[in-house]
């Protein structure tokens, strides 16, 4: 039950298996649990250790270290990711090898001393091309930051080309089978592993495989799911096709995107969002969609608004708050990178019309761009209103291609502003 998995003559698996775990990080669902990956590479002049598990499976990667090495070996420990299911039994590991040196990114060693509540560490920071000598084994790092903190790093087995590739190209899939070629259908976890580990750092996918692609591959060692030791270079493959852009797109260079969402109980809404379009469609370069958020279904909307320039939400306001496919629209935001997008939002209200300031704080939150207040009408908006939602998405449009002309603030009018959103709010 716990004993270690050869890799190689060399190289040894000495995880931790958690079959009954069904969810991760909070959000992460995993049906049929998930792995703790570390393993143990012997040299001629000592051993190291790449990576632990969660405190809680301890007992399993001590069994199966103890089968291997005895503690006294341990010259190194490579540290490629700091995330508590990875490093729970470092503080043990390091009581029982006190001689062996940490090995850790750059980016870790803040990371390092707070999880373990210590400022007198000694460790050794490595970045790309920097390598650690086992005699007749050596490690080499590659810094591979954001997948899935700031910290993570790969580190590769020259002699035997092996990828210790941390979380990337893992998944939440437990099979004692291990490798990939033995466990079950796992292409499911993987695929979602990706789409809510690495899809959000895709620009970082695309600079570690910058890095990975050069080398020779016989086995990749991820730090969840199975071991890719068949066709490991399929699942490069998959990650270049998974992070480049998804929708084929028809947008020329030297046009933007804006999606308009919106929802309407009784028309108003949608009313100003097809006039704020209006105005945007003035901008040349601007290419604008409308979406009608009705029907609740936001998870069709993720690529569009992934390969989206800017992004505008038309919302009523119910009961003091924006309506619910619209905070869904807001939450799918999390799986992709919306930083940096230009933002706005709109919306008629009834009497008190909260919504679209509470969107704005929330695109804000997202550290989307919001360069303009939104426009929030009254009940069934004129046609000075409608003229308003014009101008509105003129704005946005000359926001979006750098037109926009530099603006003179009057003070007066932006002190009359806040103080009717002041009242209005006393009031409500
Ligand atoms: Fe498997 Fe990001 O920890």
């Amino acid at each position: 039950m716990t004993q270690p998995v050869w890799l190689s003559e060399r190289v040894q698996w000495i995880g931790a298996f958690d079959p009954g775990m069904r969810t991760f990080d909070v959000i992460l669902k995993t049906p049929n649990g998930t792995t703790y990956n570390a393993y143990a590479v012997r040299g001629s002049e000592g051993v190291a250790i790449i990576d632990t598990v969660k405190a809680e499976c301890a007992e399993q990667f001590f069994a199966r270290l103890e089968a291997v090495a005895d503690y006294d070996e341990i010259k190194v420990i490579v540290l490629n990711h700091l995330e508590p299911d990875h490093t729970g039994a470092l503080p043990e590991l390091m009581r029982r090898a006190p001689q062996a040196r940490i090995y850790i990114s750059q980016s870790a060693q803040l990371m390092l001393k707070a999880l373990l509540n210590r400022t007198d560490l000694d460790f050794t920071p490595v970045h790309t091309g920097d390598t650690v000598s086992l005699g007749d084994r050596t490690l080499r790092f590659l810094h591979t930051p954001y997948l899935h903190w700031p910290d993570t790093q790969c580190s590769y087995l020259e002699e035997e080309y092996i990828l210790f590739s941390g979380d990337v190209f893992g998944c939440h899939f437990c099979d004692e089978r291990l490798f990939n070629d033995k466990v079950g259908d796992f292409r499911f976890a993987f695929e979602y592993y990706y789409a809510h580990i690495m899809r959000p750092f895709r620009e970082h996918v695309i600079h570690a495989l910058s890095l990975i692609e050069p080398l020779p591959i016989n086995i990749i060692s991820p730090t969840h799911g199975p071991v890719l030791r068949d066709q490991p270079l399929r699942y490069v493959q998959r990650y270049r096709e998974l992070s480049v852009q998804r929708l084929q797109s028809e947008i020329n260079a030297d046009e933007k995107t804006l999606i308009i969402f919106y929802i309407s109980a009784y028309g108003s809404t949608t009313q100003m969002a097809q006039f704020v379009r209006d105005g945007a469609e003035q901008i040349p370069g601007v290419r604008v969609s409308l979406y009608d958020l009705e029907g609740g279904d936001v998870d069709l909307f993720v690529d569009l608004v992934e390969e989206a320039d800017g992004i505008l939400i038309g919302s009523p306001t119910i009961n003091g708050d924006a309506v619910k496919p619209v905070w869904d629209l807001l939450s799918s935001f999390a799986k992709i990178n919306v930083r940096g997008k230009l933002a706005g939002a709109f919306g008629s209200f009834g009497w008190s019309g909260e919504a679209v300031r509470m969107l704005e704080d929330r695109l804000r939150g997202l550290k989307m761009r919001v360069p303009l207040e939104g426009v929030r009408i009254k009940l069934i908006p004129s046609v000075a209103e409608l003229e308003q939602c014009r101008r509105y998405g003129q704005e946005t449009g000359e926001h979006l291609m750098g037109v926009n002309a530099p603006r003179v603030l009057d003070m007066t009018e932006l002190l009359a502003s806040r103080k009717a959103t002041l009242i209005e709010t006393n009031l409500q």
